[in-house]
């Protein structure tokens, strides 16, 4: 198929803390499913870091490894649009103009800015509350068909549907109106010291955490010490939310059904199963891991990616943005 009759596909991740199994399970591992068939942008999007401050070293540091770990997890630059955010000036451009698009009512009714508010006491800053504008415009500055992210970021895909439906009944059509892939089976890694919570990059407790980066051995203390209940047979089920996240995340790297599992652990308890599913993650995640290590080696070469990846994604913002200011009356020269 010739690339501008392709499907769009795009989706970004934060650089603002290590990745975690959740951002792998739910997002970058399905990336690459798409490459093939649809246009892909994958980008790092660290004007949306900010809205947290960040210390400049690790923020620049870590825009380096999330593209390394794109990379490392499937992604090719050939193939894949990969880069970052801040090098194309259309994102911030058009997240101004949508701003201007959106409802205070809106924004003030997003769930994760209540969260990060409430975590961010000494620092509620504007960006942090039209966060989910500037989201809609990477978005749509692509003229995006699918977004695969993880279920918490349903609410913010909506609002950006609602801004494309809005902008396109006021002027005409000027974006797609763009829909999610949510994996069912992953949309949700839970925390391994509060199953009942999300498992969040952000999190300070590194024990609730597993990263896509750490070691074998780590990874197996982890799920050894993850929070359970006091049962001991190993069932999938909504009253038991730590062994359901456990399971979640076994089928996710063996491929077997939560009845094979259930089989596999019957009459054995939670210690056997704890380490397998230690095993399972750590074996699945050490090709990612022998990867990353060879890529962020080699700086020039993510650079070269990531200026190739800008350009690319410049060419495209740039027509969106074209039809954009015509459509609301600004002058092009
Ligand atoms: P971020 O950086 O928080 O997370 C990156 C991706 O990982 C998914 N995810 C999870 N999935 C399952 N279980 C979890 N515990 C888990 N934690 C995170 C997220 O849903 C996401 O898909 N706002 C976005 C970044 C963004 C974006 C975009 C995404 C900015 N612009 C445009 C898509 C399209 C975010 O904070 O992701």
């Amino acid at each position: 198929m010739a690339e501008n009759e392709k499907k769009v596909v795009f989706s970004g991740v934060q650089p603002s803390g290590n990745l975690t199994i959740g951002n792998y399970l739910g997002a970058i591992k399905n990336f690459s499913r798409f490459s093939e068939e649809y246009k892909t942008f994958y980008c790092v999007v660290e004007l949306h870091a900010i809205t947290v401050r960040q210390v400049p070293a690790e923020l620049r540091k870590r825009t380096y490894e999330t593209l390394a770990l794109y990379m490392a997890c499937g992604l090719d630059p050939t193939k894949n649009t990969l880069f970052v955010q801040s090098h194309v000036p259309q994102h911030a451009e058009l997240g101004w103009m949508l701003d201007c698009y959106t409802m205070f009512g809106e924004l003030s009714r997003m769930t994760q800015f209540k969260d990060k508010s409430a975590k961010h006491s000494q620092n509620i800053n504007a960006g942090l509350f039209t966060y989910p504008t500037l989201m809609a415009a990477d978005i749509l500055l692509y003229q995006t068909d699918l977004v695969p992210v993880g279920i918490d970021q349903k609410q913010h895909l909506e609002l950006a549907r609602d801004i494309a439906i809005r902008f396109n009944q006021l002027y005409g059509d000027t974006f797609r109106v763009p829909e999610g892939y949510i994996p069912t089976d992953t949309m949700k890694i839970m925390s391994l010291a509060e199953p009942t919570a999300k498992m969040s990059k952000s999190d300070t407790n590194q024990n609730a955490v597993v990263y896509i980066l750490d070691s074998k051995d780590d990874i197996i203390r982890k799920f050894k010490r993850a929070v359970t209940d006091s049962d001991t047979r190993v069932c999938f089920s909504e009253d038991k939310p730590g062994v359901s996240n456990l399971m979640t995340v076994y089928r996710a790297f063996t491929g077997k059904s939560f009845e094979e599992i259930e089989r596999e652990f019957d009459g054995r308890g939670y210690g056997d199963f704890k380490l397998a599913v230690g095993e399972a993650c750590a074996d699945g995640l050490a090709p990612v891991r022998a990867e990353f290590d060879r890529l962020i080696k080699d700086k020039a070469y993510l650079e070269e990616v990531m200026k190739a990846g800008a350009q690319d994604a410049f060419v495209n913002a740039r027509r969106t943005m074209s039809k954009v200011r015509r459509k609301i009356g600004f002058v092009n020269i």
